[in-house]
């Protein structure tokens, strides 16, 4: 495992794994414990995801003592103010069954998030947050935010993957001092990732599935990861990928796969309509 150092000083591993969509909650526990045992100890879930309950179960049945693990939560978009946080952290720390949570986030800049990050500033002075951030903030949005609060994010979680690589912001990320952690990072096996007739070639080449060759080249960009697998086999796979180094020829080869396109904003004002239930 590697490991980055925030800008508040707090380590966190270079993979975790995800559990977006695993809303049965026994089963989730399973998988978490599985990927437990596979080394996993950065475990990123929601409030929307509706699993922290069971996060919280596997930490506990793992008998792994809780600062081994780094567990990030969310703060979803209709909690977005001052008071609604305060509650919204309350019950994701209760669910999780923990006293502090490592990395909390909005979740998406909607709303009043000013008055959110007032409040998890608060949570983070007290110690019940060791680094607090933001995911799905544009640049503007982020640099906004930097600029008007005293307690910098830590992090922005964002989409990244090999068809939308994030290039110009991780160049900005490091300038600011965040980093960047990307969501999605086999484009949740969209557009044929796996597939790819250069990252095939790259697999043979050195003797590594896709899907390691892609989150190796995410982890020589400095970027965290938090892929998902259903599967024991991949989910082991995937947090093997410290035992070899993509070439700097690779790794722009890789790059030319970049169609440089972020989601669009009709997209964006329909997952709007959605949250506000428009
Ligand atoms: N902040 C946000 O707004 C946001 C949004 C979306 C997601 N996320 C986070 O990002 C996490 C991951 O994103 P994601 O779930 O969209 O997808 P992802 O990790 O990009 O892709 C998951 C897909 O890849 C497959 N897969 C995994 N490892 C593989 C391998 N080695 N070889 C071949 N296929 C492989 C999985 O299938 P199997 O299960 O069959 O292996 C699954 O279909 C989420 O769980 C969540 O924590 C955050």
């Amino acid at each position: 495992m590697e490991y980055i150092k925030l800008n508040n000083g707090i380590i966190i591993p270079q993979i975790g794994f995800g559990v977006c969509g695993f809303t049965d909650l026994k089963a989730c526990e399973d998988i978490v414990l599985k990927a437990v045992e596979s080394g996993y100890r950065l475990f990123d879930t929601a409030a929307i995801y509706g699993n922290e309950e069971a996060i919280g179960n596997a930490i506990l049945k793992s008998g792994i003592p809780r600062n081994e693990f780094f567990i990030t939560s969310k703060l979803w978009v209709t909690d977005n103010s001052y008071e609604k946080a305060k509650k919204g952290f309350d019950e994701s720390l209760e669910k999780l069954q923990l006293d502090y949570i490592d990395l909390y986030l909005i979740h998406r800049p909607l709303g009043d998030y000013y008055g959110a990050w007032k409040a998890l500033t608060e949570l983070y002075k007290e110690g019940k947050i060791k680094a607090i951030g933001v995911s799905n903030f544009f640049d503007d949005r982020l640099y906004d935010l930097i600029y008007n609060t005293e307690v910098k994010p830590a992090v922005n979680q964002i989409q990244c993957h090999p068809f939308m690589q994030r290039e110009d912001e991780r160049k900005l990320y490091q300038e600011w001092d965040v980093q960047l952690q990307a969501w999605s990072p086999f484009a949740s096996g969209m557009n044929h990732l796996f597939d790819n007739e250069l990252l095939k070639e790259l697999s043979y080449q050195y003797r590594k599935s896709v899907g390691q060759i892609i989150l190796r080249w995410h982890i020589q960009r400095g970027i965290v990861v938090i892929p998902q697998s259903h599967d024991d086999k991949r989910m082991k796979e995937n947090i093997n990928i410290f035992d070899f180094t993509l070439s700097d020829e690779d790794m722009n080869r890789i790059a030319a796969l970049d169609v440089k396109k972020v989601e669009d904003t009709s997209y964006r004002l329909e997952s709007l309509k959605r949250v506000y239930k428009i």
